[in-house]
């Protein structure tokens, strides 16, 4: 328990620590990985290199700091970044590191303002949030379908579209594999080559058929000055009969129980999920709206899946192809979407943020909307 001294110290430096929070996270980011360079193989690096993701961790820490008066607040916030905890392997003793470097940063950029009161208020306040993901993440540990990292051997690699791939994949053990909650992603643990450390992705699922393997699409990545590290790996070196590991499936896109009708919404390799959602919901005899946007036909993954869907009255199919006409806005949502659905999308952070947007003023309550960005959560602002 906090005393009511620590949590007003704590109250009273937020905005302080807000106001250096780049400098904060930066200084807390390059002590922790000298002191800590294994942990160079558990985050991503592309993204330490970019400069991305520098802010979520440390932002997190001061938005939970703000509710310490009722951390239940934060609790579903916490439960997705749990969910991809737990996919990276992030261990109970792994906070300790996370916490002294924190406050190793927040001495360092804020000196001698930094008293041993503020610095033990944080150290305190930091234990009870960390607390908080530690029990969160063990309950998703003792629930995984598997423990730790788990070789896996390819068994089939479809060329979905010029730059999308599936891999069908199955455990090199004996393993019983668990039917698919539609929704979930796997995490893969690779060492690209001419690459010091190991990297980790997120693959979603894309088929709940797990009669050959586990079945993930990768798109090859090239959007930046540098090829994406894991995709392109996958793409050029990853042949059938080789070994990746895998963590257990994880993550809360999951679609809820009702008795509406389902949106299936998705952009590009965004598809990934929602085909196992659209799957799912089949067999659970549901009426589903799938809802897509690519490129150009060309651009559209499993077409053979959909292809076998065509005379299937419990789905309706709409794609739109930017390359003729456009993005998806409001006008042509309107005339697919009613209002009186759940709507479960995916894609790109920027697809995301851009429907978010068209949704709302189409009058969608963000209750009925669930989404799972490919990238952090905590970026979508919409
Ligand atoms: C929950 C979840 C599920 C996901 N599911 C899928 C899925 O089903 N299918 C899928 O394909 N993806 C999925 N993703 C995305 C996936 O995890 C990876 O982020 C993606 O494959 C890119 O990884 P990478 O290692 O190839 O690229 P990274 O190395 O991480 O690079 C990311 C981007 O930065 C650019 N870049 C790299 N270096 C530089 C540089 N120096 N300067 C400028 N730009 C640079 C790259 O070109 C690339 O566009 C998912 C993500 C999440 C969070
Ligand atoms: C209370 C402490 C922590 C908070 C508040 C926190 C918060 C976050 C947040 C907000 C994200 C982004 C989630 C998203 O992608 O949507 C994240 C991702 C991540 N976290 Fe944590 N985290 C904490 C502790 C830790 C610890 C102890 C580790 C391991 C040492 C860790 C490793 C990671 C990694 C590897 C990612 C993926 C992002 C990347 O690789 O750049 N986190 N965390």
């Amino acid at each position: 328990m906090l005393s009511e001294e620590t949590k007003s110290i704590i109250k009273a430096t937020v905005p302080v620590l807000e106001a250096h929070g780049t400098e904060i996270t930066s200084a807390f980011y390059k002590h922790m990985f000298e002191t800590h360079p294994e942990l160079l193989n558990v985050f991503n690096k592309t993204n330490q290199k970019l400069g991305r993701q520098q802010t979520a961790l440390a932002q997190t820490v001061l938005a939970a700091a703000k509710h310490i008066d009722h951390l239940e607040a934060i609790i579903p916030n916490v439960n997705q970044i749990a969910h991809k905890h737990r996919a990276l392997e992030i261990k109970a003793e792994h906070y300790p590191i996370v916490g002294e470097n924190l406050i190793w940063a927040i001495q360092h950029v804020l000196g001698d303002a930094a008293t041993p009161e503020i610095v033990d208020a944080w150290t305190q306040t930091y234990g009870v949030i960390a607390d908080v993901f530690i029990q969160m993440e063990k309950a998703l540990y003792d629930n995984a379908d598997w423990e730790d990292f788990k070789a896996f051997k390819v068994v089939d690699i479809k060329e979905e579209t010029k730059d999308i791939k599936s891999f069908t994949v199955q455990p090199v053990e004996a393993m019983e594999l668990k039917p698919v909650v539609a929704g979930q992603y796997i995490t893969v643990k690779v060492k690209p080559l001419g690459e010091e450390n190991t990297a980790l992705r997120h693959y979603s699922i894309c088929s709940i058929n797990i009669d050959k393997g586990l079945r993930f699409a990768v798109k090859r990545d090239i959007a930046g000055e540098e090829k994406g590290l894991v995709s392109n790996y996958l793409h050029d070196e990853v042949k059938v009969g080789d070994e990746i590991l895998l963590t257990a499936p994880a993550g809360e896109f999951l679609i809820e129980e009702s008795d509406k009708d389902v949106v299936l919404l998705s952009g590009g390799v965004g598809m990934t999920p929602i085909m196992a959602m659209l799957q799912d919901q089949l067999s659970k005899g549901k009426k589903v709206k799938f809802i897509h946007s690519a490129y150009n036909k060309d651009a559209v993954p499993f077409k053979s899946e959909i292809a076998s869907l065509e005379n299937n009255e419990q789905v309706e199919f709409y794609f739109n192809y930017t390359e003729l006409n456009g993005r998806l806005n409001k006008e042509k949502l309107a005339q697919l979407i009613s209002g009186e659905e759940k709507v479960y999308m995916c894609g790109s952070v920027g697809f995301m943020e851009s429907m978010l947007e068209l949704l709302n003023d189409l009058g969608i309550a963000r209750e009925h909307i669930h989404f799972e960005p490919f990238g952090p959560k905590m970026s979508i602002t919409a």
